[in-house]
C-alpha cells in the first residue's frame, strides 16, 4: 500500500479531490466508489470547487456508494443518499440515474444486495474507490469479523460505530443498528482504492491497517490484499506509525 502523509485535513482533502479529478479527466466514463461520513466532506468540497473552476465533465461518469442505513428512506435527512445529494451530486453534472446508493428501506434486502452487486458488475466494476476508516478498523460498514469473501449484505453495526455516528442524530437511540454495506470482496474487486484518515482518533486503526497482519479483526488490514491502494493520512492519523513504515514516505508540506 502506498502511504502519503500530508500536514493537515485541508491538504488531505485537496489531494484526494485531485486524484478523483485526474481519474475522470483520463476516463470520462469513470465509475466512482464513494464514501460518506465526516472525513470526505472536505474532499467533496474541493472536488466541487475544482470541477467548477476547470469545468470538469461528469456527464458520462457513474458512482456507487459503499453503504446506507437500514430503515431510513432515501429522503431522510440522515440517509447517506441525502448526504451525497447535499455534499456532491447536487453540485456536479453526474446523471442522477447513474448515482447508486444501496436502498436501506426495501422489503427484500437480499434482493437489493444482489441487485447492487449486479449493477456494479454491469457498470464494468469500480475504477476508483474512496474509503474512510472507522476507529475500530471498519471499511464501509464491514465491522470487525467481516470475511474477506463478503459481498454486499445487511450488517449489524457495533456499539462503537453507533456511538461514533450518533453525532449526526438527535440521540443515540435514533441511530439505525443495521446497514446495507458493500462487502470486503466487493471492495477488493475495485481497481484502485484511496483511503483517507484524519486525526489522532484514527491513529491506532491506521497503524493496524498498515503494520498488522491482514485479519478480519481489522477489516481495513485486508486492503493489504489489494494491488493498488493509496492511503492519505494527516500527521494526527499517522502519529502511531513506526519508522519502518514511514521510511520511504515523504511528508508533504512542513
Ligand atoms: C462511510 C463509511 C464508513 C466511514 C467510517 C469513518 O460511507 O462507509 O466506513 O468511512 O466510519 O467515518 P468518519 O469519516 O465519519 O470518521
Amino acid at each position: 500500500m502506498k502511504l502519503v502523509i500530508v500536514k493537515d485535513y485541508a491538504e488531505l482533502s485537496r489531494k484526494a479531490a485531485e486524484m478523483l479529478v485526474s481519474e475522470v479527466k483520463a476516463n470520462p466514463k469513470t465509475v466512482f466508489g464513494l464514501a460518506t461520513g465526516g472525513t470526505p466532506v472536505g474532499m467533496y468540497r474541493e472536488l466541487i470547487k475544482l470541477s467548477q473552476a476547470e469545468s470538469i465533465d461528469f456527464s458520462q461518469a457513474s458512482s456507487f456508494n459503499l453503504d446506507e442505513y437500514v430503515g431510513l428512506s432515501s429522503t431522510h435527512p440522515q440517509s447517506y443518499r441525502s448526504y451525497m445529494q447535499e455534499n456532491l451530486f447536487n453540485h456536479i453534472n453526474i446523471p442522477a440515474e447513474k448515482t447508486y446508493v444501496p436502498a436501506g428501506n426495501t422489503t427484500d434486502h437480499l434482493a437489493e444486495c444482489a441487485r447492487y452487486e449486479e449493477a456494479i458488475r454491469l457498470a464494468g466494476g469500480i475504477d476508483i474507490q474512496v474509503l474512510g476508516i472507522g476507529n475500530n478498523g471498519h471499511i464501509g460498514f464491514n465491522e470487525p469479523g467481516s470475511s474477506a469473501e463478503s459481498l454486499t449484505r445487511v450488517v449489524q453495526l457495533t456499539d462503537s460505530t453507533i456511538e461514533a455516528n450518533a453525532r449526526y442524530f438527535d440521540s443515540v437511540d435514533q441511530v439505525p443498528t443495521q446497514a446495507v454495506s458493500m462487502g470486503i470482496k466487493t471492495i477488493l474487486g475495485t481497481k484502485k482504492v484511496v483511503l483517507l484518515a484524519s486525526g489522532e482518533a484514527k491513529a491506532e486503526a491506521v497503524r493496524l491497517m498498515l503494520e498488522g497482519e491482514p485479519t478480519a479483526d481489522v477489516p481495513a488490514s485486508l486492503l493489504q490484499l489489494h494491488p493498488n491502494v493509496t492511503v492519505i493520512v494527516d500527521h494526527g492519523a499517522a502519529s502511531k506509525l513506526t519508522t519502518s513504515v514511514l521510511a520511504g514516505t515523504k511528508p508533504s508540506g512542513s
